[in-house]
């Protein structure tokens, strides 16, 4: 890759030994991306969960990662700054109420820790990942440096930014950068779609347009889908879509006709090519996406976990509507799950008291997959579990092996004021 001075001067090590990983593993990834230069970026958005985690991006070489150099690393920290508006994803505990979530105090120490550094070096410690309708929110035309399964694939799609899908070590070093390569979606020619998704059924809650978002991403693998007899989405909608593309997929971008900024019209979005493939999205296909995630449904429900991707403060006022006055049964947990700012919002406006009042949580900064993959908080029984995303009910079932029920949020908060299906 051509390098700037400044550049040449930051891999050299004259900015300290943090800036010089982060370039020197800049260079490798834009290196293998075929990228020939650096472009500057205007935001960025990674992940900042614990120091142990942040360290695995500063690694030692030739030998394995100590507690002495997450101790070095946290301290080296404090002398750097991001240099682009960088938000963070969710985490592994709920800051104020860590202690309902299960996270022990060590938990704790550590994710507050990791809070303390990120603010030093500038982050914006969110730990949300719907940063694109909250604190983060390029512009057409914007070359970012995000990652996050879904958020990327957002931007990129209904705000006409630019982004690759990048991982959580690129999207760091970037932000300490502020500069990518300049190759894949920064480039116009990468930017048009490659394979239709026919609609062919009515898509009647925001769950059926995360089952299409599932189909299209089996389907696609790795491209630009875009979709005709699709209408205009609502924002919910538009993210549960995105949200559930790449839990098969690995799409960076889609196009809705008429509502992705750069698909004005249908033969626009191909930019004058074919679409390698065509694939129905029908009754069919959308009752055999619910059938498998619906396996042996009926019975005693352990938990409902309704927020991911994160709920809007619209779909948190939602929830508090369908629960005013009722009460979740005894035996089952009803948990939402949401940013930690949409919250603070939620209860100013008392929906937050609705939601506890019917003996419901209102979590933030996390999920059940980061509360409880990544750190060893204690679980709550898990079972059975009903959840309104098909993208935390595959992981869900994945990793707790839980026996899963998936509707969409009004079916789900039925189910837990019934106690089960
Ligand atoms: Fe967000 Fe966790 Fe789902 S990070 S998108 S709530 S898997």
């Amino acid at each position: 890759m051509r390098l700037t001075e400044e550049q040449q001067k930051i891999l050299d090590g004259k900015e300290g030994r943090i800036l010089r990983e982060a370039m020197r593993n800049l260079v490798k990834y834009g290196t293998a991306m075929g990228a020939e230069e650096f472009i500057p970026i205007t935001s960025a958005h990674t992940a900042f969960s614990a120091m142990d985690v942040v360290a695995l991006c500063f690694p030692p070489r030739g030998r394995e990662l100590t507690k002495a150099d997450v101790d070095r690393l946290s301290k080296e920290m404090e002398d750097v700054r991001v240099k682009v508006k960088t938000t963070v994803n969710p985490g592994i505990m709920d800051r104020k109420k860590w202690r309902q979530m299960g996270a022990t105090e060590a938990i704790y120490k550590s994710g507050m820790q990791a809070v303390e550094v990120g603010r030093k070096c500038g982050f914006m410690m969110t730990y949300s990942c719907i940063p694109y309708l909250t604190d983060n929110i390029p512009l057409m035309g914007e070359h970012c440096a995000w990652a996050e399964s879904s958020a990327h694939l957002y931007i990129n799609s209904f705000l006409g930014a630019r982004t690759n899908r990048d991982s959580y070590e690129t999207s760091l070093y970037s932000a300490l950068l502020g500069i990518t390569p300049n190759f894949g979606l920064h480039l116009d020619e990468n930017r048009k779609g490659t394979d239709l998704i026919d609609v062919q059924c009515e898509l009647k809650n925001t769950t059926d347009w995360a089952i299409l978002g599932y189909f299209t991403g089996d389907k696609v693998g790795i491209g630009i889908p875009v979709f005709k007899n699709l209408r205009r989405p609502t924002t919910e909608e538009a993210v549960n879509l995105v949200a559930t593309c790449n839990s098969p997929g690995a799409l960076p971008m889609l196009m809705i006709p008429g509502a992705s900024p750069e698909a004005a019209t249908f033969e626009g979005a191909f930019k004058g090519s074919k679409p390698r493939n065509t694939y129905v999205f029908d009754e069919a296909a959308k009752g055999a996406i619910y059938q498998n995630l619906n396996y042996q449904a009926e019975g005693k429900v352990d938990l409902v976990f309704l927020g991911c991707p994160h709920k809007t403060l619209y779909e948190i006022k939602e929830i508090a509507r369908m629960l005013e006055g009722k009460h979740v049964a005894k035996d089952t947990r009803l948990w939402v799950m949401t940013a930690s700012s949409i919250r603070d919002t939620a209860e100013e406006l008392g929906y937050a008291q609705i939601i506890e009042d019917s003996g419901a949580e209102l979590f933030a900064d996390g999920c059940l997959l980061l509360y409880y993959v990544n750190a060893p908080a204690k679980r709550p029984n898990m079972d059975r579990v009903a959840l309104d995303s098909p993208k935390q009910a595959f992981g869900t079932r994945r990793s707790f092996h839980s026996n899963i029920v998936v509707g969409d949020t009004e079916r789900c908060v039925e189910i837990a004021i019934k106690g089960g299906v």
